[in-house]
């Protein structure tokens, strides 16, 4: 049914105001917040993909770390990595709509292979999953044998087509534990590797774990001098870090964990003020959903993430370019899946 331009503005408005309910007090830079000029602006763009979305039979999974206005105007399913390669698993839609990076489109396509995945970002990459190839993981194995391997999820589907199971942040130190033998490849996050030593032996279970050299070019840059000023600026603050971070800034800090982990201390807390050492994305979720707690923030933002826009979402639900559309080749998908499940048997 056309609309008269009062009534198309009109539902603007109560668009505009619906996000703005969500993103004020949220911020948009270091200094600015979203106001409701912003959410103005957002709204054509939001009221048309959800309604694309219906007519597509679309879902829209959002990593924490992309924008406020795609984490909370159009995603369907917000979370980390494991949450959402389980949506990613279950969803009925027909296509999908994965605002991430390309690592996490492609594991979606490989565990639902019939399903279409889009991702807005196009060949969005990642430090860690761009550090190495599945060759790579083979010559390390071949210098290792017997030795069993893990990837990290944020790998590419040929690295994880190479190991014995794949793992998330969420899940990484229980998974380990779980393995055979005192010894553990484990690719190609070598900050977390080395938490992850550190780790299995404060649980009385240490391995000892051959590592790669790769590292997130956002975490690695955090250091124990960070964690200090956060403390010397807010006395009782607890400092929550990914362990992406280096060992000596996670052992400064009163929470290691993945993104589901930190937004759950918080959640759980009755502290008032958290540094995060972490990703922007992350900091922006838990001012929207805490705005009675204090979140404090040095620095730390992933460009690849920030290459989803709602613009490109809109483009890719309705005219994708070729690289939106996320293609694995067969062989390499079927031995990446092998990982990808034994994760979700091991996380039981
Ligand atoms: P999470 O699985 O903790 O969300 O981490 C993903 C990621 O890319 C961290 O940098
Ligand atoms: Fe990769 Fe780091 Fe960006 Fe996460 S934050 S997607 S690990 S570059």
């Amino acid at each position: 049914m056309l609309q008269t331009s009062l009534e198309q503005e009109v539902l603007l408005m109560q668009e505009a105001q619906r996000l703005y309910k969500q993103l004020c007090g949220v911020s948009r830079s270091k200094n600015t917040r979203w106001n409701l000029a912003d959410c103005l602006a957002a709204a054509p763009y939001t009221l048309a993909i959800n309604r694309f979305k219906k007519e597509h039979n679309a879902v829209v999974l959002a990593h924490s770390y992309t924008t406020p206005d795609l984490v909370y105007g159009v995603a369907d399913f917000r979370g980390d990595s494991y949450e959402l390669a389980l949506k990613a698993r279950e969803t009925q839609a027909d296509l999908i709509i994965f605002a991430g990076v390309w690592f996490m489109a492609e594991t979606a396509k490989i565990i639902n292979p019939s399903k279409e995945v889009r991702i807005p970002a196009g060949k969005a990459g990642c430090s860690l999953a761009d550090s190495m190839t599945g060759q790579d993981v083979k010559k390390l194995r071949a210098k290792h044998p017997g030795v069993p391997a893990l990837c990290y999820i944020n790998s590419t589907a040929d690295v994880k087509a190479q190991c014995d199971a794949c793992v998330t942040s969420g899940n990484v130190f229980d998974i380990a534990q779980k393995m055979p033998g005192n010894e553990l490849i484990f690719v190609p996050d070598m900050l977390m590797a080395q938490n992850l030593e550190a780790e299995l032996k404060r649980r009385g279970t240490p391995k000892h774990i051959i590592a790669s050299g790769g590292s997130c070019c956002v975490h690695d840059k955090y250091r124990p001098e960070h964690v200090q000023q956060l403390r010397e600026q807010h006395p009782s603050i607890r400092v929550l870090a990914h362990p992406e971070c280096p060992i000596e800034v996670c052992a400064l800090c009163d929470y290691v964990g993945s993104t589901k982990g930190m937004a759950s201390y918080i959640a759980s807390s009755s502290d008032t003020t958290f540094g995060l050492l972490t990703e922007q994305g992350l900091v922006n979720r838990m001012e929207a959903e805490h705005p009675d707690k204090k979140i404090v923030w040095p620095f730390g933002t992933c460009s690849y993430m920030k290459r989803n826009s709602l613009i490109n979402t809109l483009q890719a639900l309705l005219d994708p370019r070729p690289d939106q559309i996320v293609t694995v080749d067969s062989a390499v998908a079927e031995g990446a899946k092998k990982s990808i499940d034994k994760m979700f048997e091991l996380a039981k």
